[in-house]
């Protein structure tokens, strides 16, 4: 199957919530120049990609409707950044989600591909993913959403235990990552320099990609409980400044995908 230009970017982490995947997903997402798609799968998080994007998904079809029950997605625009198009976890989220996904897994494929094929025909050319905490609530569609990711975003916090649910995360996933052709980066958020000299470690699960230091920085924390994007104002400064580092990372990697995956589906 023909599959033009799109570049899928999956933001993930162990199981340890609240590390930034919504904040990093959904400022990563208004950085791009061109039309992005946004899967809004952040559904054990108090504020999603949705939430920042003051894009109102109450009661939407979403992609988990789609990819389990075959009822059409639909994709709402978001009010903070025009290139944004927010495909959110739909009306069977959650606890129904893991009971509905134990079922064939061939046909959430298939369906996975031509949701895929759609967003490209509807002229988006990145879809980021976030992904829960829980990944359990995902089931085998977590399963299909890694194998198709171009470009993994691995985020953890630098405390101990947050590190130690990535090295379980990789445990239970590296078999899925094995095709060799993706690029792995590993993003740890909420830094405090002064504090955590303990991340080198995670080097090792990087592939082809980088491990990004980004700092604690109070005042997205400020910005979040009023589901205010980050990125969208000068303060936090620091926390700007190494996600748009990031984002010339990942810019330059989704680049290596031109032409290269036309026939990955
Ligand atoms: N670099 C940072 N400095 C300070 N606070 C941050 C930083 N990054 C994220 N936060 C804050 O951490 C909290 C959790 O962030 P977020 O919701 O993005 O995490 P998550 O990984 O998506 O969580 P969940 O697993 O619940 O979906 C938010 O209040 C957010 O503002
Ligand atoms: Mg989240």
């Amino acid at each position: 199957m023909f599959r033009p230009r799109l570049v899928t970017i999956l933001v993930a982490s162990g199981a340890k919530g609240g590390v930034g995947k919504s904040t990093i997903a959904a400022s990563l997402a208004a950085l791009f120049d061109v039309k992005v798609a946004v899967l809004d799968l952040g559904i054990d998080g108090n504020t999603t990609v949705a939430a920042y994007h003051k894009a109102c998904v109450d009661d939407t079809r979403g992609i988990l409707d789609y990819l389990l029950l075959g009822l059409d997605f639909e994709i709402v625009e978001s009010k903070v950044s025009r290139n944004v198009g927010i495909v959110p976890a739909g009306r069977v989220s959650g606890i129904r989600a893991s009971i509905l996904s134990i079922p064939n897994k061939s046909l959430v494929k298939t369906r996975y591909e031509k949701a895929l094929l759609r967003l490209r025909r509807e002229g988006y050319e990145i879809v980021l993913i976030d992904t829960p905490s829980n990944v359990e609530l995902l089931s085998t569609t977590y399963v299909t959403i890694l194998y198709y990711s171009d470009i993994i975003c691995l985020v953890t916090e630098p405390t101990l235990s947050a590190i130690e649910t990535l090295h379980k995360w990789w445990s239970n996933f590296s078999k899925v990552l094995s095709k060799g052709s993706q690029i792995l980066n590993i993003v740890v958020n909420k830094y405090i320099e002064k504090l955590h000299n303990n991340v080198n470690s995670l080097r090792k699960y990087v592939q082809d990609g980088i491990l990004s230091k980004i700092p604690f920085d109070a005042a997205v924390l400020v910005l979040s409980t009023n589901a205010e994007l980050p990125i969208m104002y000068t303060e936090p400064a620091k926390f700007n400044k190494a996600l748009t580092s990031l984002f010339k990372i990942i810019e330059e990697q989704t680049m290596k995908y031109i032409g290269v995956q036309q026939l990955r589906l």
